[in-house]
Parts: structure tokens; sequence; C-alpha cells
């Protein structure tokens, strides 16, 4: 090898970094492909994660619609008013009428539960009250309004 000799020095050194190119370049083609698929790991790994967190919020906004529409289907009347809509056709202010009158109703029923799943049942001609009609805040209101009606014998 002379200095002069370009061509040759040129042609060595090419071939020499030919050589460790091969060697370099598998190994950074392994690099890139091992970086390729990790990269695309993560693309496929964070969009599913947004498409997933989005299709949450989406069932969340859904559910929210849902408890507000609940929420305004019940009506929170008062015990009073309930009985007088639902109730007083037949028994009217707990007297007999179509149905029996309520002035046994302590001993009939002596806790507030079994009053409710009577109520919520019905039983022969009287209807049953599903919570769709009378919600629970409304039935607590209806049992309590019962409890204090002082029915009057004829
Ligand atoms: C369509 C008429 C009708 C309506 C409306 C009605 N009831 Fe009755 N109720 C009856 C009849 C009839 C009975 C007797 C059922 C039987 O024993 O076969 C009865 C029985 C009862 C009893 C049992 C009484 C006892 O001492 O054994 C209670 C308590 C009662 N009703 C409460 C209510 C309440 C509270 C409402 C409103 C949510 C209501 N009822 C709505 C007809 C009705």
């Amino acid at each position: 090898m002379q200095y002069r000799d370009f061509g040759s020095i040129f042609f060595q050194d090419q071939e020499m970094l030919n050589c460790g190119k091969t060697w370099l370049s598998r190994a950074l083609d392994m690099f890139r492909i091992a970086k390729l698929v990790l990269v695309s790991m993560l693309v496929v790994a964070t969009t599913s994660g947004c498409v997933m967190s989005e299709e949450m919020k989406r069932i969340q906004k859904v559910e929210d619609e849902k408890a507000r529409r609940k929420q305004q289907m019940s009506t929170n009347l008062s015990g009073e008013q309930i009985f007088v809509r639902t109730c007083a056709t037949c028994h009217p202010g707990g007297a007999a009428g179509m149905g029996p009158s309520l002035d046994q109703l302590a001993t009939h029923f002596p806790t507030d539960e079994k009053l409710i799943s009577f109520l919520r049942q019905g039983v022969g001609a009287m209807p049953p009250q599903p919570k769709e009609v009378i919600n629970d805040i409304e039935m607590g209101a209806l049992v309590r309004y019962l409890r204090t009606l002082k029915v009057e014998p004829l």
C-alpha cells in the first residue's frame, strides 16, 4: 500500500468499510426492525387505548343520561299526595271503600318492610305498585304517611 496509490487505498478502505458495513448494517437493520416493531406496538397500544377511553366516555354519557331521565321520572311526591293519587280511590281517607279500612294496618303490618313488600306486590283487586310508579323515596314517604293515618271508626 502506497500513499500515492490513492486508488488502492480508496479500494481497500472501501472494502474494509464494506466489510464493516455488512456487519454493522445487519446490527443496525435488526435495531431498526426492533425499533419499528416497538414503535408500531406503541402506536397500536396508544390508539386502541384512546379508542377504549372514547368508548368508556360514550358509555358513561349514556349512563348519565339514563340516570338523569330516571331522576326526572321520579316525582318525589309527598306521602299524602301519593295516597290521594294512588290509594284514596279504594281507601278514601284510609276508610273502607272498594278496599277495606286501613285501621288494622299496624296490627297486620308491624314492620315497614312487611307493609312495603305488601304494597309492592299487591293482592287480589289491589294493584301492585312497582318502583316505576312509586320510587323508593316516595314509598318511604307513603309508609310514613300511612303510619300517621287516624281512621275514624264508622
Ligand atoms: C283498586 C282498588 C285499590 C287500590 C287503588 C288500593 N287498594 Fe289497598 N286494598 C284493596 C283491596 C280490595 C284490599 C283487600 C285485598 C285482599 O285482602 O284481598 C286492599 C288491602 C289493602 C291493605 C291491607 C289492609 C289490611 O289491614 O289487611 C292495605 C294496607 C292497603 N290496601 C293499602 C293500600 C295503599 C297504601 C294503596 C295505595 C298505594 C292501596 N291500598 C291502593 C283495594 C285497593
